[in-house]
Parts: C-alpha cells; structure tokens; sequence
C-alpha cells in the first residue's frame, strides 16, 4: 500500500521542542525507526511535514487518487482548521489522525479536534507508536 505520513507545524523541531512532553527524538529519528518496522515492509510509505497550511492543504490533495492512506499529525491545527478537515474529507482517502502527546489530558483546547469526524481513528498519547498504530489501522 502507498502511504503518506503527513506531519503539521512546530513537529520539525521534534527532539527539541518541550522534550517532557514530546519526547526526546527528532522526527526523523521516529521516521527511520517507523521505516524499519515490520510492518512497514512492502509499503512504499513517504514522509511530509511542513508549517504551513496551504502546503499541507495541497500535499492532501496531491494524494486524490494515488495512495491508499494517510497517517497524519496535523499538530495545532488538529484544533481549528476547517481548511485541513475539508481537504481530507474531499479526497476520500482513508486518514488516521495521530498525536504524539495525549490531547485529552492537556489544555482544554487541545480537547477539541476539527479532523476526528473526517479520520478512521484518532490516536493520541502513545508517543511514536501512534504512528506505527495508525499505518495498522490503514492496512488492516
Ligand atoms: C500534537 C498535539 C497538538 O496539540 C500540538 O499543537 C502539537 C503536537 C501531538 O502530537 O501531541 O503540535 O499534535
């Protein structure tokens, strides 16, 4: 199966960025250990992130069509952007949402995701696992 795992703003700076929460690895450290799991063999499976919406809104559209799945962190937009929600819901292609902290533990905004209704699942608080749960949900 061909499947995108499409990281969200502020998730570049992984490793570093309030490690107590996020823990200490980057995002490409999670990205090589997720690619040399198991279950991971025989999927062709690309890595995007960026901190921008737009670009995020285009890359989900880019995969109308061509893959099987998503795997996506969508970081602080999770919690508003309408834009992010109406894109997966357009393409019709199955999406997992993931985080890596557990959001319904933290701040009373993070409670609230705008993607959830569009996703298969949400995924929240396994830290790097998430990620390797979501690609099981998609190819299962
Ligand atoms: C996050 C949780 C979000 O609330 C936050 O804005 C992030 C990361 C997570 O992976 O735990 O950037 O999506």
């Amino acid at each position: 199966m061909k499947i995108l795992i499409i990281n969200g703003p502020n998730l570049n700076l992984l490793g570093i960025r309030e490690p107590d929460i996020y823990g200490s690895e980057s995002l490409s450290d999670i990205e090589n250990w997720l690619n040399d799991q198991p279950e991971s063999d025989g999927h062709s499976i690309t890595w995007f992130q960026s901190n921008h919406e737009g670009e995020l809104i285009d890359f989900i559209h880019g995969a109308m069509g061509n893959v099987g799945g998503i795997v996506i962190n969508p970081g602080a937009f999770t919690h508003y952007s309408y834009a992010i929600r109406d894109a997966i819901s357009a393409i019709n292609v199955p999406t997992v949402e993931v985080h890596l902290s557990d959001i319904n533990t933290r701040e009373d905004f993070r409670e609230i995701s705008v993607i959830k209704d569009v996703c298969l699942d949400q995924i929240s608080g396994l830290g790097k696992i998430g990620y390797l749960k979501g690609i099981q949900r998609l190819i299962n």
